[in-house]
């Protein structure tokens, strides 16, 4: 069964490579099997290099940049009636070992080499980040888990809550699982309960006070499924995909009236050549921008759309003076402490969550520590490898504390990977930051501020979150679980520097101590937002406010972090303005 899919993935793979401009191979070149047919559930996707502008002999309605998270649901859904031309900077996901299996989820984030699939960036709180550079986006590089947002949410979002319910199942029944619960998380399950973060609602996609387990975009084999996928509901004949286009910047026509009105983009291609694609003339075309929280704002910047003074200062002709452009952007702080367990643990990403009052999210997550292979022994999520160095306070974590780490790891007995972590996630951090550009080159990433902590209520939060944690450490399901003696414990203490893992602050009761541990140990959990906020770059129908013929759809407009965790919501918003462009067009024969 694994051999299989392991074959179809490579088959894909090598088709791919073989037929870099006709993607849809055909019967005859032997992909009866699995591996063709399953291919041939996609659009064309091609490389940059294959544009010609004949490409779109009848024009592009829409020119989609970024095909991410939500940039490929909302692609598939507008080709269903519209001729759709969708620009990814990165490669396919198919066929890529470190981007398909759960085990390797933390090998693409230490891959910090130009065709990883994640782009590292550090931002000047000194955390490491990461942010996907890959068709499908977010989703091949991120933990899996997958849970929506609450009713107060949509609503305050504004959104038309009948679509919202009719759009995160079009995603569900594609791409979404059930987890097989795991003994680290069925203990985390417990001891949340028993410290009183109840009730439990079981296996729900949805958000509600108490503890559950949600859904996953890992199959029952670790198999990682993606939104890349969800293009294969698009339509073929509409909808074509570049990768390896790297736009560098949205074209304007600036004489057509009163507001300059977006024409199209200018992108590379895998070689280094520029192209040129603009959409059709016809009324309604587009261009939509959905590069993500770093991406979006830092391609409006490049397009000249942001602060007159920085524009200028880079030599940007400006489009439009708008200084919200890259502000408001935030970063939940996440801390965790690790669990030493006196057996050998089971990986498990993210499958239980306990949604607490007072403002807290508690998850569970545990790397591998059954190999006696030092490769195979890491702490997942919280690996010091992709720059999670909790052990060592934001700004001193560096590339030579993460080498060192490295040569130690080898020499690291195998009980420092024995153990689980129990996470803390800050849900609506007060704290805010913004990105501004560093140069004109959008493959380099802007500077990137979150401010963690700088807000007195987050740092609040995070004590009682750790108060939280040490209690579900106390009770009974969970100490019967880890069932540690002390030597063990002790034994951790004295190598977890060593070992990059926090066990909980040593004075419990003095805040003081718990504030400061809160902001030493910071690290993310990934779930940055903003930076194009609705009201302040985009109007409620996500128009860019100030020119024509051009939208943004993706985490950027977010002001909070949808549910517990976006990716259910960023993919369900891509779904949703797909189907809410086709019936502004269309009206009812839209259909959808
Ligand atoms: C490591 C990690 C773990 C996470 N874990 C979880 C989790 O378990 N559960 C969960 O719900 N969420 C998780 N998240 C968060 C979630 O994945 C993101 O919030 C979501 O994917 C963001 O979607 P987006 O559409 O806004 O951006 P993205 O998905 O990042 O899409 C942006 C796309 O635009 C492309 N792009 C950018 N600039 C250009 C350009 N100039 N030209 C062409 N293309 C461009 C990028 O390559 C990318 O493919 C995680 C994120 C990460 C990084
Ligand atoms: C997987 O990641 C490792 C480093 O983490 C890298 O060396 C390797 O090239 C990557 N493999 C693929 C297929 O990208
Ligand atoms: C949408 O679904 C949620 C549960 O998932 C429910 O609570 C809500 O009432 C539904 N809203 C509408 C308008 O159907
Ligand atoms: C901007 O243009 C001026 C004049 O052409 C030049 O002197 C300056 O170096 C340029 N600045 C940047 C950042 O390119
Ligand atoms: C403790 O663990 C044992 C064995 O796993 C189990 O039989 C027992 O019910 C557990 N007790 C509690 C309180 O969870
Ligand atoms: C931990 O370190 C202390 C001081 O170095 C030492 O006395 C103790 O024996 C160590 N404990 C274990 C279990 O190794
Ligand atoms: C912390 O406070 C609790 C309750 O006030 C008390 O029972 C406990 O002994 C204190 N622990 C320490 C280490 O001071």
């Amino acid at each position: 069964m694994k051999l299989a899919k392991a074959l179809k993935l490579f088959l894909s793979l090598l088709l791919w490579l073989c037929l870099p401009s006709a993607s849809t191979p055909t019967s005859s070149q032997g992909d009866r099997e699995n591996g063709g047919s399953e291919y041939r559930r996609y659009p064309s996707i091609r490389r940059a290099s294959s544009f010609s502008s004949n490409s779109g002999k009848d024009g592009y309605d829409y020119i989609i940049v970024g095909g991410g998270t939500a940039g490929c649901p909302l692609a598939a859904t507008l080709s269903e009636k519209y001729r759709v031309l969708l620009l990814e900077r990165g490669g396919v996901p198919f066929g890529n070992y470190n981007v398909s299996h759960m085990q390797n989820f933390h090998l693409t984030l230490a891959d910090t080499s130009p065709n990883s699939a994640s782009q590292e960036f550090i931002s000047t709180d000194g955390v490491f980040n990461s942010r996907a550079r890959v068709l499908g986006g977010g989703t091949c590089i991120n933990a899996g888990f997958y849970t929506r947002a609450s009713s107060s949410y949509v609503k305050r979002a504004g959104w038309d809550a009948k679509l919202v319910n009719e759009s995160y199942p079009w995603i569900e029944n594609q791409i979404v699982f059930r987890p097989k619960l795991t003994p680290w998380q069925r203990a985390v399950r417990d001891g949340l309960l028993e410290v009183g973060i109840s009730p439990f609602n079981g296996f729900t996609y949805d958000h509600k006070y108490g503890t559950k387990v949600g859904g996953t975009i890992f199959d029952e084999d670790g198999i990682r499924h993606t939104a890349a996928e969800l293009l294969a509901s698009g339509n073929r004949e509409n909808l074509h995909v570049l990768v390896h286009a790297s736009v560098q910047k949205i074209v304007f026509d600036t004489s057509a009236g009163e507001q300059p009105k977006a024409i199209g983009v200018i992108f590379k291609d895998e070689n280094g050549e520029e192209h040129q694609a603009l959409v059709s003339e016809r009324q309604g075309s587009e261009v939509i921008v959905s590069c993500g929280t770093i991406g979006s704002p830092q391609l409006l910047l490049l397009s000249g759309i942001g602060p007159k003074a920085d524009l200028r200062k880079l030599n940007i002709s400006v489009v439009v003076d708008n200084h919200f452009v890259g502000k408001g952007l935030s970063d939940n702080p996440l801390n965790t402490v690790f669990v030493p367990i006196n057996k050998p643990v089971r990986q498990s990403l993210i499958q239980t969550v306990g949604i607490t009052k007072m403002g807290v999210y508690i998850e569970a997550s545990c790397g591998f520590g059954q190999s006696t292979d030092s490769i195979q022994r890491h702490h997942g999520i919280v690996s010091a490898e992709i720059g999670q160095l909790t052990t060592i306070p934001p700004k001193h974590r560096t590339k030579e504390a993460i080498q060192a780490y490295k040569d130690r790891k080898k020499d690291l007995p195998f009980e420092a990977f024995m153990g689980g972590f129990i996470l803390e996630k800050i849900a609506t951090p007060k704290s805010k930051g913004q990105l501004s550009l560093i140069n004109t080159n959008p493959d380099d990433n802007p500077s990137v501020t979150f401010n963690y902590f700088s807000h007195p209520y987050d740092v609040k939060r995070c004590v009682n979150g750790i108060r939280i944690m040490e209690k579900i450490l106390q009770s009974k399901h969970f100490t019967n679980y880890t069932s540690f003696n002390k030597d063990s414990v002790e034994n951790l203490l004295n190598m977890s520097v060593k070992a990059n893992v926090n066990l909980l602050p040593k004075h419990m009761n003095d805040t003081s101590c718990l504030e400061q541990f809160c902001k030493d140990t910071v690290i993310t959990i990934w779930h940055y937002h903003g930076g194009c906020h609705v009201g302040k770059v985009v109007g409620p129908d996500y128009r860019v406010l100030g020119v024509n013929g051009l939208r943004i759809v993706d985490g950027s407009t977010f002001y909070e972090s949808p549910g517990t965790n976006p990716q259910a919501t960023v993919m369900m918003l891509g779904r949703y303005m797909g189907v809410k462009i086709l019936r502004e067009r269309l009206g009812r024969a839209a259909g959808v």
